[in-house]
Order: C-alpha cells, then structure tokens, then sequence
C-alpha cells in the first residue's frame, strides 16, 4: 500500500427532513450567502425548506449558476459577497452548485489579480470563506470532497482545482430533495458515480485488498440500486442507497493507498468545454476506449473487475477484459447515454483541437504508469469516433 494521509472533515447530515438541522451548523449571527442553480429548487419545495431553516440569519441570494458553472457568472457572485460582506455560503443544489460555490468561496479571499489563477495557475489559496451544501443530485461527490471544475466560458477552458480549504463544513444529504430529478440527470450521476470509482481501482494492484472491494461494493451498490432509481425516483430508500454510493465514490476513501488514473475525466473534460455534452456522457464515450487501449496495463485489475461485478469468469485473461469493457458500455447504454463521439455529432475536428489546446498546455506523463502522452491521447479519441 502506498502511504497516505487520508483527512476529510465534512460534516454528513443524511437523511428525511435534515434541512431544518442546518440552522445548528452556521455561526451565530453570519450573514449568509445562499447559491443555486436555475430554478429546480424552486419547483420542489427545497428553496422554502432552506428559507425556513435560515430564518435567524440574514440571506443573501445569487441564484443562476448553470450546469458546468461558469467563471463568469461566479465572479459576479464573488463582487456580491464581497459588497454584501458575507460570512458564509450555503450552497443548495447538484454539483454545478456546489463546485461553484468552492471557488466563490475561495475567490472572495483572494490576494492575485485574477481568481482565474486558482485554476489556470494552480495560485495559492491562502484563505477561504467557510460554507456548507443542501445537495440535491447523487453524482460528483462534490459534497464530501474539496474538489471544484470550473469552466470559462470566453476561452472553452473547463478547470480543476482543489484545496483543504475548500471542504464543505457540511453537507445534507436528504433523499427526497431528489425525486424530481429526470431521468437524464439520473442517468448521469450513476455513470458518474461509477467513473469515479473506475478511476481510482481500473489501475493496477498494489495489494490493497480493503480498497478493491470497497471500489466493488460501490460499483456493485450503483448497478443494482441505480436501475431501481431511474424506474421509480420516490423510492426512498433507493435514492438514498444511490446518494450514499454516490458521496463514497469520490470522498477520498477508495483512493487512500492506491494507485489512481483519472485520465478518462481529464480528457472528457475538453468534450464538455468544446460541445457542452453533460459530464457524465463525457466520461461514457472516453472511458471504454481508454480501457481497450490501455488494457495490457490493466488487465489484472479488469480481469478482476469482470469477475467480481459482472460475473465474466470464463475466457482468456485479454478476451475477459474486453467482456468487462463490453458490460461497460452496455451498462452506460441501458442508462440511455450513448457511448461514442459520432453519437454527439462529434468528428475528428474535435480531436484535432483537443491536441493541440493539449500541445499548448504541454500535457504530458497521464495516468496510473504516468506514461500516457498526446500521441495515445489521440489514438484513444480516435476509437471513440
Ligand atoms: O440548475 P438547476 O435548476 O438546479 O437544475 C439542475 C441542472 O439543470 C438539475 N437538478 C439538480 N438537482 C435537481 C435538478 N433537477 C430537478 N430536481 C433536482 N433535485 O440538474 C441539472 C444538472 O445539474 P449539475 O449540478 O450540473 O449536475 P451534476 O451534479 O452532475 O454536476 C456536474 C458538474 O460537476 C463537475 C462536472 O464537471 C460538472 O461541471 N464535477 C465535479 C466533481 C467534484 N467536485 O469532485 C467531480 C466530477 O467528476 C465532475 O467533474
Ligand atoms: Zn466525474
């Protein structure tokens, strides 16, 4: 096992009705900032839920973040809270939200010119303003993690970046917030959820059996309580199994002491920056490709990947590896997400322009055996087409 420090401090409230439980975790007496999306919480009482909760404090509002939420929105908020001199912020909605919120949170604070540099720079975050989540879309972990995508709308750049500052001080995670998610968003945040843990056990084996069937019990978690979701959204304690898989698929846990890829969300990240197709199907159309073309370097954990989830145990080791890419990909498609970049009428146009915005970054050295270089980048792209 490789060493480790394994720190997360976020406070889970999980549960029927835990909205009312937030008042017990802001400061006395903060003026509060409250962000949110487009409206959802609008429609499905969770907006007066959380009014209700933050009756003691004084409320600020910025509603508007959109999905893959961009700079330019956020920074009118950061020129809000810093006018209205807020304390905290209270994040309410799916990842988009949330992950919006962390770099408001961080970009208030901010020394540099630009908060840009967080993300184009990796600049220093010396200081954050502290924050909490009412989240309403099981998918990216953003709840329990201090990890934040962020996307500039002027350029077609969608970054990542991360701090220990940037923790939620909590998170309430309450099922029924969920129900009036559609399908789409379902689907997304299952094939979501399961890339997350894809990226961090399809590496190779360091001997950490823990971690292996933790990764599995998730994997295994989403394939039967996911279906159960997508057919019926009320059903409480689905959703609730959903959610939970979910935040343990991207908290930090499965990745202590292992060794981890994350190649498949990098690179799917440009397909999101350039064409606005949803994350999750992103992460769909790379990942099986990825998987083929890099299937000598991972073939003991695929091997093992299709026997334990999907019960592949007959075959070559090279012939059982691609059961399990093909299980994959059936599994993405039975969620109605499609898996290859023609579906999203998208061409070879588009993998020339991911390699050269990669030429101008100077990419290099990706993945779990740092060896993944343009070159692969391309070929990988060019077997999604
Ligand atoms: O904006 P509103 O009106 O709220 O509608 C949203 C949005 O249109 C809707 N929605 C959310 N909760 C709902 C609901 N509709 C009905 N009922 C509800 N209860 O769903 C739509 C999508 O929301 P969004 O927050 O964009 O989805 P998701 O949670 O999948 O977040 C995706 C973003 O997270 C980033 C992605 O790159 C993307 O930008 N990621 C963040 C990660 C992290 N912080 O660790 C890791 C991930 O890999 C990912 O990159
Ligand atoms: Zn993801």
């Amino acid at each position: 096992m490789k060493n480790f420090q394994f720190y997360n401090p976020v406070r889970i409230l999980f549960g029927k009705g835990q909205i009312a439980s937030v008042t017990q975790q802001i400061p006395v007496g903060a003026k509060v900032l409250v962000t949110y999306g487009g409206g959802s919480i609008r429609h499905n009482g969770v907006y007066d839920q959380v009014k209700a909760a933050l009756q003691g404090f004084t409320t600020v509002e910025f509603g508007g973040i959109e999905a893959n939420p961009h700079y330019e929105t956020l920074m009118r908020a950061v020129a809000l809270a810093r006018t209205e001199q807020i304390d905290f912020i209270l994040a309410v909605g799916g990842g988009s939200v949330l992950d919006g919120t962390k770099f408001i949170a961080a970009a208030i604070p901010f020394a540099g010119e630009d908060p840009w540099d967080i993300l184009s720079r990796k600049a220093k975050i010396a200081s954050a303003v502290p924050f909490g989540a009412v989240l309403t879309l099981p998918a990216t972990g953003s709840e329990m993690n201090s990890g934040s995508v962020i996307t500039r709308v002027s350029t077609q750049e969608k970054l990542a970046f991360s701090s220990p500052l940037t923790f939620p001080k909590f998170s309430v995670l309450d099922p029924e917030t969920c129900f009036t998610l559609p399908p789409r968003q379902i689907a997304n945040g299952i094939a979501d959820a399961f890339t997350h843990v894809l990226e961090q056990y399809l590496t190779y084996s360091i001997n950490t059996p823990l971690q292996d069937r933790l990764a599995e019990a998730v994997l295994l978690t989403l394939l039967e309580e996911g279906p159960k979701v997508l057919a019926n959204p009320t059903d409480y304690d689905a959703m609730a199994n959903f959610m939970w898989s979910a935040t343990n698929a991207l908290n930090g846990t499965l990745a202590a002491g292992v060794i981890t890829d994350w190649s498949t969300h990098y690179v799917a990240h440009e397909l999101t920056a350039l064409h606005g197709i949803d994350h999750a199907r992103t992460l769909a159309i790379v990942l099986p490709a990825m998987l083929r073309y890099r299937r000598a370097g991972k073939l003991q954990k695929l091997v093992q990947y299709g026997q334990r989830v999907w019960n592949i145990t007959t075959g070559t080791d090279e012939e059982r590896a691609e059961a399990a890419v093909q299980a994959t990909v059936r599994f993405f498609e039975s969620l109605d997400i499609k898996t290859r970049l023609s579906d999203y009428e998208v061409g070879p146009d588009t993998i020339q322009h991911i390699v050269q915005r990669f030429t101008e970054r100077g990419v290099k050295n990706l993945g779990e055996r740092a060896d993944l270089q343009i070159a692969d980048i391309e070929k990988i792209l060019t077997l999604s087409l």
